[in-house]
């Protein structure tokens, strides 16, 4: 089983943003995770498409998109112009789920469904061959730092039994993300349920100390070895 963790940079110092991804990615992180927040869908309000291209010319590593927004369609393009590699929404917030995941692989994107914590599962049958991966929610959207909602280990366990079956049919791979409150102390019970990839706001960034260069490599350090121990 390959892992990918992705440091979600919410919790970055936006103050020095750039250099946060650099240090993550330096410290081994494999995707970056870009929280798109409208204060419409969610209340709160983050960033855009004009920072996920200022951050594109520091990396080759995949950014990964979750949009958090309402309506979604209009900004599928203009994060694919940007440099986004994966970009998911939340079912919910789109009227036509299946044009949006196409849209998304048009502009040449990996597609994604994102399920909150009471989302059903069920909006994966019909649309499972336009999807590249799907993220659930272990914590309500809107904030880093909440706790990670327990019930998630069940529902990853029933979306990783979909996954295998789908790829056992198909011979296609869809990777299962998780987000919202893994820690160290947490990842290899998430990891045994069935993620694969593992989205790490304030367990990274709120690491150590922010005189430090190397803050980021003992804990994403941590992480790995807890996920060699599955
Ligand atoms: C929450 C965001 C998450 C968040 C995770 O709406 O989608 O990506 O930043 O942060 P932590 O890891 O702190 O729960
Ligand atoms: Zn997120």
């Amino acid at each position: 089983m390959t892992y990918r963790i992705a440091p979600s940079i919410l919790s970055a110092n936006f103050a020095k943003l750039g250099e946060e991804v650099l240090n993550v990615l330096a410290a081994g992180a494999d995707w970056i995770h870009f929280d798109v927040m409208d204060n419409h869908y969610v209340p709160n309000l983050t960033i855009g498409p004009l920072v996920c291209e200022a951050l594109r010319p520091l990396t080759d590593a995949p950014i990964d998109v979750h949009l958090m927004v309402e309506p979604v369609d209009a900004l599928v393009p203009m994060f694919a112009k940007a440099g986004a590699n994966c970009i998911t929404f939340h079912p919910e917030a789109s009227r036509h789920v299946d044009r949006t995941l196409a849209l998304i692989r048009d502009h040449g994107c990996q597609a994604g469904l994102v399920f909150n914590p009471a989302t059903p599962l069920a909006w994966l049958d019909h649309v499972m061959d336009k999807i590249d991966l799907i993220m659930l929610m272990s914590v309500n959207p809107g904030f880093g730092g909440q706790s990670f909602i327990p019930h998630t280990l069940r529902k990853l366990s029933e979306a990783r039994a979909r996954l295998d079956a789908w790829q056992e049919k198909t011979g296609k791979q869809v990777l299962l993300e998780v987000d919202g409150g893994v820690k160290v102390d947490n990842i290899a019970e998430i990891a045994r349920a069935g993620a694969d990839t593992f989205v790490a706001g304030s367990a990274v960034f709120g690491a150590g100390k922010a005189s430090d260069a190397h803050r980021y490599d003992s804990v994403i350090a941590a992480l790995r070895a807890e996920l060699a121990k599955v």
